[in-house]
């Protein structure tokens, strides 16, 4: 039986071909924030094995908010024209492309995770002062972060604001706010990173403040055509911290803002938790989160098999299943699930009459 999952999905006025996304993930191989050949090779590649839409690793909007110092970035209008060419080819081979900005908070400023991921906090080794809502660092082996002022937090969303005008110019069809995994504005969400006595700690509505500005800011700047993503960890799985009832509460308030979809994932604002992994373990998230703030969500986290992304949609856990690792095992996930389900596959022109030729 045919499944949902390889039908079109319209949001806004984008419409995916079907309903597979590449999960944004951080290859810590850019100079300087720029895009290069290995990012269009990369993206490229799953362009080309079928997703319907493919989101760009999470993308600095300051220098100082990368996680490393091979991170993406779209601080500089330098960045645009790399960018743009990896755009021109993911839609060339008819997948929609999407970017993520991002701001690393107080878990910046670290070695690529192949060399450790520590901190690095000697500037001569190319560290730099990391920010956080409050002056608590992520564990005993991190700095301490710089409490961000008022005037610093509103710089801020400006440079939000920049990055996306950034990213509109680079030709992205959907952007994600990265809002989830720890980095700062996960940071303000929670009580357990977010201790302040101002307008942005303390209540839901305080720490929500923050992110709810961004998405204002980005939706005012953005078409009203062009669908606008959240990320967040719908749980910090730590008692006193972020959990899934506030995470609905935050969803409703982001869909009236003009979020379009709940990217949700989990976890990483705090080292040492016990995260009962497993295939889809974060799917009942997006279920909740779909039912209760009635908003389109997304599926992340431990899909790899064809079957069950096909139930996550058909039985409307998701709107959309993100896929990371599996991707990066099979760049052609997307079209050898077609062909095992029995769907025509949507081949690149090159390789599809090759296979409807007769021998
Ligand atoms: C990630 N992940 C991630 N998430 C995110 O929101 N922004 C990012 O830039 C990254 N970077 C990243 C790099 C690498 C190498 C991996 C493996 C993961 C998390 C990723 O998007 C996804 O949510 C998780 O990997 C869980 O999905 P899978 O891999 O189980 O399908």
């Amino acid at each position: 039986m045919s499944s949902p999952l390889y039908e079109p999905y319209t949001i806004r006025g984008l419409t995916l071909r079907n309903r597979v996304a590449m999960s944004p993930m951080c290859q810590y191989s850019s100079e300087d924030g720029f895009a290069n050949d290995w990012h269009l090779v990369h993206l490229g590649a799953r362009a080309t094995g079928g997703v319907g839409l493919v989101i760009v690793e999470a993308t600095g909007v300051t220098p100082e908010g990368r996680i490393s110092p091979g991170d993406m970035g779209l601080w500089d209008d330098r960045h645009i024209e790399p960018l743009a060419r990896i755009v021109r080819f993911v839609e060339s081979q008819g997948a929609a492309p999407g970017i993520q900005l991002a701001h690393a908070g107080r878990k910046a400023s670290c070695d690529p995770p192949w060399l450790g991921g520590k901190a690095i906090t000697d500037p001569a080794k190319g560290g730099w002062p990391v920010v956080g809502p409050s002056p608590i660092p992520f564990d005993a082996s991190s700095p301490t972060p710089h409490e961000l002022t008022v005037a610093e937090i509103d710089a801020l969303v400006d440079a939000w604001e920049a990055a996306a005008r950034r990213a509109l110019a680079a030709g992205f069809r959907m952007i994600e706010i990265h809002s989830a995994h720890g980095y700062l504005l996960h940071e303000f969400l929670s009580p357990l990173s977010n201790r302040r006595e101002d307008e942005y700690g303390g209540s839901l509505e305080n720490r929500t403040r923050l992110v709810r500005r961004v998405a204002e800011r980005l939706r005012g700047v953005i078409p009203d055509s062009m669908p606008l993503f959240a990320r967040i960890s719908a749980t910090d799985w730590a008692e006193g911290g972020w959990d899934v009832d506030q995470s609905v509460e935050l969803a409703r308030a982001l869909k009236g803002l003009g979020v379009d979809l709940i990217d949700c994932s989990s976890g990483a604002l705090v080292p040492g938790v016990k995260i009962p992994l497993g295939p889809g373990y974060q799917v009942p998230f997006a279920r909740r989160i779909r039912e209760e703030a009635g908003i389109a969500t997304g599926a992340v986290g431990l899909i790899t098999d064809r079957e069950h992304a096909e139930r996550i949609v058909a039985d409307g856990d998701a709107d959309l299943v993100l896929l990371g690792r599996e991707l990066l095992r099979e760049p052609y996930w997307v079209l050898k699930s077609m062909r095992e389900a029995g769907v025509e596959v949507a081949w690149p022109v090159q390789y599809g009459y090759v296979f409807k030729q007769r021998r």
